[in-house]
């Protein structure tokens, strides 16, 4: 029995020692397969990784051409008839080439273009507050995003960028993979945030603003390029004073070739159609060039400014939509709240501006519910800010008068509890020159009524169109004072020579005359009378000076060089006030 069980026992044990060592040897070959399989399916994730990311960059850098564009020269080449066609239909649609756009380099260079001083100052970037930079966009072309992106990834100081706040609002054209391709361009850096639904410019950047984590915002649109050391300049007077907003020199990206120009150091305002004008700097400004100075309106979407700052004046009135006069307003509020504007010559962005000549082409429903809302924001900034002046406002935009509101209340408690001062101070501190130009009690015009030639006395000058875009020659109405309105013209107070809302203006070295829609600016819708020798006469500056022309053959007008003995330069107005023409010159550079 014993040993039986003993030789039972054996067996036993064998089984178990068997039993053992294969479990054992089925652990470590299940483990080594499981390890296998793991390894397997991570090579398989990077894989797809790799070629999701391949086909992102395919999708929206493919296209590139090396160079193309560098140092912001105009992106040119020999392109096919096929690729200036599609340029074309893209410029159609947006306003800009976006074709173009797509092949140049969203990380390509740019001319270091800041005056040479600019370069030597430094900065102290431990000093510096770093900055979250808010940008809002709706259906921006993605290569002309990426650009703005790269650009601010590539000049700015690491240790100053805190973030990018990317607010999309409400897109309704743009690649749902570009999120994705953001995250993996830029990582962490930017922050994309959208909205749904369109809330329009003022709400969206609010929005940003909002999910800001550093104390110094910049805000900039989705369409520009920062260049070298745009940013350290820009927030060094934001570091002096926390009320100090900064904007920078903006400089023109072209719509057609992408070149990037050198922009003017200028002093914003507007005129009293509430259209943004750019004033020359005064003189002490110009002679400390590159320092900054004093700029009473922004220019619209480019500014620093300290986010408590901004948000103690309430960021921008809520009650404003889409866009149209923000700019005026949030620049009013700085400046009579206690703060200041200061234009920053060594910190400069590049802008893309769409084609002038483009409109976007809206139902005619859309058109009018647009043109109603920027005429309700208007009223409204005009109600809190201009005090008695917005009457100038209003006999210049009697449409203004009849628009609803909506609730002010917010905005004038905000006012009265920042004691911010009365609108005839920014105009007394600020707007001196501007007044000269654009005066409150409009004087009386120097000349009105036809532009009769004396060497051909049956022509008038008539505004409608010859050649295209060009003034011709009809003949004289009995009424010289008082003619139709397409042979009326006006030497106003702005030294433009107006018919209806057109002007007489020189668009090249040739002379030939143009007419289009005045600008209120001078420069090359400068005209005087010379009543001496009956010439009418283009140009501010005694050296550029030419007279009009009668081109009796063409029966149309050109500019020659002056010749008082030329009889086609002899003109004579419908009426002239002489009284009013001895001080044309008072006030007016010559030279
Ligand atoms: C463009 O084409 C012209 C004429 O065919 C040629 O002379 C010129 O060298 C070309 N330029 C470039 C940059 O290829
Ligand atoms: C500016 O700085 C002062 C002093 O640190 C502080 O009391 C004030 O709240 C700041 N104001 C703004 C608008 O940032
Ligand atoms: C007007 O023309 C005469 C003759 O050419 C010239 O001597 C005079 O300087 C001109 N006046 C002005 C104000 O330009």
């Amino acid at each position: 029995m014993c040993i039986e069980i003993l030789r039972h026992k054996k067996k036993v044990l064998l089984l178990l020692l068997l039993t053992v060592a294969g479990s054992i040897i089925f652990y470590l070959y299940t483990l080594r397969l499981e390890r296998d399989n793991a390894s397997a399916t991570s090579t398989s994730t990077t894989s797809r990784l790799e070629r999701e990311i391949s086909d992102l960059q395919a999708l929206f850098e493919s296209k590139v051409v090396p160079q193309l564009g560098d140092l912001g020269r105009p992106a040119r080449r020999n392109w096919t008839a096929g690729e200036r066609q599609a340029m074309a239909q893209s410029m159609r649609g947006v306003g800009f080439n976006s074709w173009l756009s797509q092949r140049i380099s969203s990380e390509r260079s740019l001319y270091d273009m800041r005056h040479r001083s600019c370069k030597k100052l430094e900065y102290s970037l431990e000093k510096l507050p770093s900055v979250s930079v808010v940008i809002t966009y709706h259906d921006e072309e993605a290569s002309v995003l990426l650009r703005t992106l790269s650009s601010l990834r590539n000049r700015t100081p690491i240790l100053l960028l805190r973030e990018i706040i990317l607010v999309d609002d409400g897109s309704t054209n743009v690649d749902p993979k570009l999120s994705d391709f953001l995250q993996i361009k830029f990582l962490n850096m930017v922050k994309h945030h959208r909205l749904d639904t369109q809330v329009g410019l003022m709400k969206a950047r609010v929005t940003g603003a909002q999910l800001a984590l550093a104390d110094v915002l910049v805000f900039l649109d989705s369409h520009v390029e920062v260049t070298q050391g745009w940013l350290e300049p820009l927030i060094a007077p934001i570091l002096q004073n926390n009320r100090t907003c900064t904007t920078p020199i903006i400089d023109t990206i072209d719509y057609d070739n992408f070149a990037y120009r050198r922009g003017k150091p200028s002093r914003g305002f507007f005129n009293w159609e509430f259209n943004y004008i750019q004033l020359p700097l005064l003189k002490e400004e110009a002679v400390a060039l590159p320092a900054p100075h004093k700029n009473p309106i922004m220019n619209g979407g480019l500014f620093a400014i300290g986010r408590q700052w901004f948000f103690d004046l309430g960021g921008y009135d809520k009650g404003l939509k889409i866009w149209g006069a923000e700019q005026f307003e949030l620049s009013l509020k700085i400046w009579l709240c206690g703060g200041s504007i200061l234009e920053v010559p060594c910190s400069r962005v590049g802008h893309l501006y769409r084609d002038p000549n483009f409109h976007i082409h809206y139902t005619h429903q859309n058109k009018e519910s647009e043109k109603k809302v920027i005429s309700r924001n208007y009223r409204r900034v005009a109600e809190v800010w201009l005090d008695d002046y917005k009457d100038k406002l209003f006999e210049k935009m009697p449409h203004l008068t009849v628009i609803q509101v909506g609730s002010l209340t917010e905005e004038k408690a905000l006012k009265k509890r920042l004691h911010c001062k009365p609108f005839k101070w920014f105009l007394d501190q600020l707007g001196k020159d501007f007044l000269n130009l654009y005066p409150v009690v409009e004087p009386v015009d120097f000349a009105f009524g036809v532009l009769q030639s004396l060497a051909s006395p049956k022509l008038c000058l008539d505004r409608s169109e010859g050649k295209p875009g060009q003034p011709k020659l009809s003949e004289c109405p009995d009424d010289h004072t008082f003619p139709e309105s397409e042979l009326k013209w006006t030497l106003t107070n702005h030294r433009e020579l107006r018919s209806g809302p057109v002007c007489l203006e020189k668009r090249n070295q040739q002379g030939d005359i143009y007419v289009f829609q005045c600008h209120g600016q001078m420069g090359n819708q400068f005209w005087s009378l010379n009543t001496t020798s009956q010439q009418v006469v283009h140009g501010q500056m005694g050296s550029s000076r030419r007279c009009l022309e009668i081109q009796p053959d063409a029966k149309g007008v050109t500019t020659r060089k002056c010749d008082s003995n030329n009889a086609k330069q002899r003109w004579k107005f419908g009426y002239k006030n002489n009284h009013r023409l001895q001080h044309f010159w008072d006030n007016v550079k010559t030279s």
